[in-house]
């Protein structure tokens, strides 16, 4: 294993990926024909596939063990209180592992390096359920009973676990009581702002009169990993978390736009003014933006990344040019919402790590319009640019950025089917955008890129910048990038379009959301249909293809999550060898209740409610996973 000093490299996920690449393909060769399901198979994907259907606990193809590696209530600091769920607190949440956990990036250890049997996992904490949480309540009821203490709780829920991880053998351990460990909160931890709308006014409040320093981040969704080795953290639907009338604030416009409408989801603002915008109507305006952290330094502050722009980001996905410089892409996940794309002025200083830190405070950032002769263009969200101008309501760049959804329609970007995770796949160059779904999508509204009204399943978008193809990014910095649909998701009578080896070798799925790419630029999604898996009766969890060669689009089903759960996270170590996939959410359904739970996985015992969970997949020979 090559070592490196941490301030003298920086690696690009493309060098990690090849070099890895490189070191898995021996072990992936021997037996690969056998495992086929089929003589005919034209999928590269060797493993068979578990039963699709959805159960009270998870599955994984044959020849694979899937192990249950942290819990929510887990210690994560070395302080952390054993888990008692019947005496839950604030205090004790705020050193354990929180809640419905999603993004996880492998990071290794040492930085720098390639190793795959050691290293940090980063792993988002997105929101809460109370009722599954604790005794007594409903999906009904909570708001109104929760007390003062378990909002506590479930705000310390919220944010971000960072645990230090071996691999011994076949099997992994939470490193105890490591330097590294942490927990970034909504409860205790300060986020700085940083970029062209830190300490503007609109960011001001009566606890920051700074505008540049804010109490926690919010529903902490996919992300990313930047080549200097920080982790990027994307916020999400954070609206969900404020009440008060948005029409009684100087920002109406701006809080109805994200979707603030006087009824919170949470009880937070029962105990807490800064979560209702009539008291407090910036609040909002410090959310909803990428988040930057370095995970080996474990006293740094994160940093929210203005310059990213605000809207609902799903993940944030980097990729590096030519000449340095870096891109980063993220989508605005809501329906009719849009996808983003953001290009650093500078290049990467690839001898100082930390002095890529403030990289991605200077850049421009676009938004996608796609036209139906097969191209799209990047349209740039500049302030004096075309109508992003005073007369608009745009007194600067600050404001594009705070309100660049409303800046994004102004220039005709393209609504779009819910943009989840966007990879670029590090074998063909080529970009994937998830778009999980769109039932309110009418026939007059569809377009190219959304070809289908009412799109309950959802589709995969294949990018391909200029000069990309195999073994060549391409340029991902330019105007225009050409698309074509990858596969739309679902039954075949819902109009899927996979590969017609499908019906024999395959699987189909609905609601794609997270995705990630082997070494051999396959690629991995997870899917979350939330409460409308019970009735497509479709398993979530993760799903495989080739996007090159005879099995493009031949989809199959690699592991199931346990009922009423979604699948988030999946992220590889870089030999491949072992996949950590997130649990979020087993159990989540309307009558489902910590005292009733539809599920109480993973511990299945009488006393404990359902604990989402992260799991680590490994092949029982060693080799790849899904080789
Ligand atoms: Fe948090 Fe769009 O999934
Ligand atoms: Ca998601
Ligand atoms: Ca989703």
């Amino acid at each position: 294993m090559r070592r490196l000093d941490s301030t003298e490299i920086v690696l690009s996920r493309r060098q990690i990926l090849a070099a890895s690449a490189a070191a898995g393909a021996v072990a992936a060769l021997p037996g690969q024909a056998s495992a086929k399901e089929g003589a005919s198979d034209p999928s590269s994907l060797a493993f068979r596939q578990p039963e699709h259907t959805i159960a009270d606990t998870h599955r994984v193809a044959a020849g694979h063990q899937a192990q249950v590696l942290i819990r929510w209530g887990d210690g994560v600091t070395a302080d952390a209180p054993a888990f008692d769920v019947l005496a839950q607190s604030a205090a004790a949440q705020d050193r354990q592992f929180g809640y419905n956990n999603d993004f996880v990036a492998f990071m290794p250890l040492p930085v720098g390096s390639l190793a795959s049997e050691h290293g940090l996992l980063c792993v988002n904490h997105e929101y809460t359920n109370a009722e599954l949480m604790f005794p007594g309540l409903t999906l009904k009821d909570k708001t109104e009973k929760l007390t003062r203490e378990q909002v506590d709780v479930e705000i310390a829920a919220h944010g971000h676990s960072v645990i230090e991880v071996k691999k011994s053998g076949q099997s992994w351990q939470v490193v105890p009581a490591s330097p590294f460990a942490r927990r970034l909160s909504a409860l205790t931890t300060e986020f700085q702002m940083s970029g062209p709308a830190a300490g503007h006014d609109r960011l001001k409040t009566k606890a920051d009169p700074s505008g540049r320093s804010v109490l926690g981040t919010l529903n902490n969704c996919a992300g990313g990993v930047t080549p200097w080795g920080t982790v990027l953290i994307a916020e999400e639907n954070f609206d969900t978390y404020f009440s008060g009338d948005p029409k009684k604030t100087p920002e109406s416009v701006n809080h109805i736009r994200l979707g603030i409408k006087g009824k919170s989801r949470y009880a937070w603002s029962r105990f807490h003014d800064r979560f209702d915008v009539e008291k407090e109507p910036n609040e909002p305006n410090r959310f909803g933006w990428v988040v930057e952290f370095d995970p080996y330094d474990p006293t740094s502050v994160p940093v929210k990344r203005t310059a990213l722009g605000r809207f609902k980001h799903e993940a944030a996905t980097c990729v590096t040019l030519a000449d340095g410089r870096v891109v980063v892409y993220t989508g605005d996940d809501e329906m009719f919402e849009y996808l983003y794309r953001f290009v650093s002025r500078d290049p990467i200083d690839r001898k100082n790590r930390r002095a890529n830190f403030g990289l991605l405070d200077h850049g421009t950032l676009s938004v996608a319009r796609f036209d139906k002769d097969g191209t799209m263009t990047w349209l740039p969200l500049v302030w004096g640019q075309g109508k992003l101008t005073p007369a608009n309501g745009f007194a600067s760049q600050a404001d594009v950025l705070i309100d660049a959804r409303r800046a994004a329609d102004l220039v005709g970007a393209t609504p779009m089917d819910r943009p989840e995770d966007v990879e670029t796949n590090p074998a063909n160059g080529r970009v994937y955008v998830m778009l999980t779904n769109n039932s309110q999508r009418k026939p007059e509204q569809v377009n190219g890129a959304n070809p289908r009204a009412d799109n309950r399943h959802g589709h995969v978008l294949e990018l391909t910048p200029p000069g990309a193809g195999k073994g060549r990014i391409g340029r991902h910095d330019a105007e225009r990038f050409r698309w074509e649909i990858l596969f739309l998701a679902g039954r075949r009578a819902d109009g899927a379009t996979y590969h017609p080896a499908n019906e024999t070798y395959g699987a189909w799925l609905s609601a794609p959301d997270n995705c990630a790419f082997d070494n051999r630029g396959r690629l991995w999604i997870s899917s979350d249909q939330g409460s409308h898996q019970r009735t497509n009766a479709i398993p979530d969890g993760i799903y495989a293809c080739d996007v090159d060669g005879p099995g493009r689009a031949l989809v199959k089903f690699f592991y199931g999550v346990p009922r009423d759960a979604e699948m988030c996270g999946p992220a590889f170590t870089p030999d491949n060898r072992t996949l950590f996939v997130a649990v979020q959410h087993p159990g989540e359904d309307k009558d489902s209740t910590f005292d009733r739970p539809s599920t109480r996985w993973p511990d299945f015992r009488p006393d404990l409610p359902p604990r989402p969970a992260i799991v680590a997949i490994t092949k029982d020979d060693g080799g790849p996973v899904g080789s």
